[in-house]
């Protein structure tokens, strides 16, 4: 029972770091027959095979050549990366005339009180010197290294009321006595197989070293750092490698930096997605039009995890549309268009799941609450295609710990597992046909 969300806590505690990510999915491709292609290289692409790209080592996108040119991309996008706090250049401080504190800052939007008083450590991508090249490696120090301690009740007696958190002071970890300064650097060094001289910079964040776990009366919830948006990740990445072969060219992304608004070289914003769809097309002997056409007869579905109404406050929730754990796969609407979602692409994926048998829901933010952003309409600026916007229900998004539901998990993968094999037909300007 619950095997998809097991796995799932397997895939998450192996995945610390949007590059971690890249790395275990990049390995589950290989190991699923997928070859790597590389940006700086030429492609050449046979019918009927399977590739995948990276990016910074951060962002990746995978693909199947269909027997012919595509008939459209069926393209599903994820992201990588959680809020998180970086570790900064100079990463070490004396503090409090005992400890050693790394010095950190906020990377994108985390609920900042859920860090403190756990076990935390540092993965991420380090640069260093070796035979006169410029070397990176993913590393995971993976042991507990640090801790951010808030202050006791007794010295703030404020603490539980109007909470608030300065991250240059309150939210800095420590990493032992002062007898712990240059213990860092050297455990990056060890990481890497190089001395602590050979390091020239890196991408270090913290994360969180308590592991998922199933839990509920009846095993109903999954709670886990990171669910947003690995939970989605995951599912993507298993209905990619489980989905039939079709006329379409499925394409799984996976990108990093949507925390931090995706407009970076790897990000959602990127030329990433547009440069590996053009560079198929190429290779595949096709033109320009070529490219276009499959673009306009292709369809995205951008996975993000959703907000699930919350027990003690159910009033954050817009009353006609409050998902629920368990309850099928969220379609995220908004008038303005922060959800790229509209009536034809709502339609395409509520037939896609009616087909599957996957229950569907509805999210829309309460009118006067801003709500948050996501990958599909940033990523149509680049290529642009009907999106659907869709996520799983969870709680407290951006906790170091967030809750979603099992069967969720399955849900999306089943309606992944469909999308992948899926094609669509246009008939007309007014008609389009999944088949
Ligand atoms: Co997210």
């Amino acid at each position: 029972m619950n095997d998809a969300s097991r796995s799932l806590l397997t895939f998450i505690s192996d995945t610390p770091t949007a590059f971690h990510a890249v790395r275990n999915t990049a390995h589950r491709l290989r190991l699923a027959g997928y070859t790597e292609l590389s940006e700086t290289e030429e492609w050449s692409l046979v019918p009927g095979g399977r590739y995948y790209v990276t990016r910074n080592l951060s962002s990746l996108i995978a693909f199947r050549t269909p027997p012919s040119l595509p008939a459209g991309f069926m393209i599903a996008a994820a992201h990588g990366d959680s809020p998180s706090f970086r570790i900064k250049e100079n990463a070490e401080s004396p503090a409090g005339g005992f400890y050693t504190r790394i010095n950190t800052e906020k990377y994108g939007g985390m609920l900042c009180s859920t860090w403190m008083d756990r076990p935390l450590s540092a993965a991420g991508r380090v640069t260093f010197r070796r035979d006169g090249a410029i070397r990176s490696a993913v590393v995971d120090l993976a042991r507990e290294l640090f801790l951010i301690p808030s202050v006791a009740i007794h010295m703030n007696r404020h603490a539980n009321e109007n909470a608030s958190f300065n991250p240059a002071v309150d939210m800095q970890p420590i990493s032992g006595g002062s007898d712990a300064a240059g213990g860092y650097k050297r455990l990056l060094a060890e990481a890497c197989g190089c001395d602590p001289e050979e390091l020239l910079s890196s991408d270090m964040y913290l994360y969180s070293r308590e592991p998922g776990r199933i839990w509920g009366i009846g095993e109903e919830f999954i709670s886990s750092p990171r669910l947003d948006d690995l939970q989605c990740v995951y599912a993507a990445l298993c209905g990619f490698l489980a989905a039939a072969p079709s006329a379409a060219c499925p394409v799984l992304c996976l990108f990093d930096n949507e925390e931090t608004g995706s407009a970076t070289k790897q990000g959602a914003a990127s030329t990433f997605l547009r440069d590996t769809l053009t560079r198929i097309i190429d290779a595949l002997g096709g033109s320009r039009v070529d490219y276009l056409r499959a673009v306009a007869s292709g369809f995205m579905v951008s996975a993000d995890n959703a907000h699930a109404v919350h027990p003690n406050h159910p009033e954050y929730a817009d009353p006609p549309h409050r998902p629920v754990m368990n309850g099928g796969i969220v379609l995220k609407h908004n008038a303005n268009q922060r959800y790229a979602t509209d009536a034809l692409s709502a339609a395409v994926f509520t037939e896609l799941c009616r087909r599957a048998g996957v229950p569907v829901q509805h999210f829309a933010n309460r009118p006067d609450l801003p709500g948050g952003s996501t990958l599909g309409n940033i990523s149509d600026t680049q290529v642009a295609l009907n999106t659907v916007d869709i996520g799983l229900a969870q709680l407290a998004m951006h906790s170091v710990y967030e809750t979603a539901g099992v069967r969720d998990t399955d849900y999306l993968i089943t309606a992944m597992t469909a999308f992948f094999g899926s094609e669509l037909r246009a008939e007309g300007t007014d008609c389009l046909r999944l088949l």
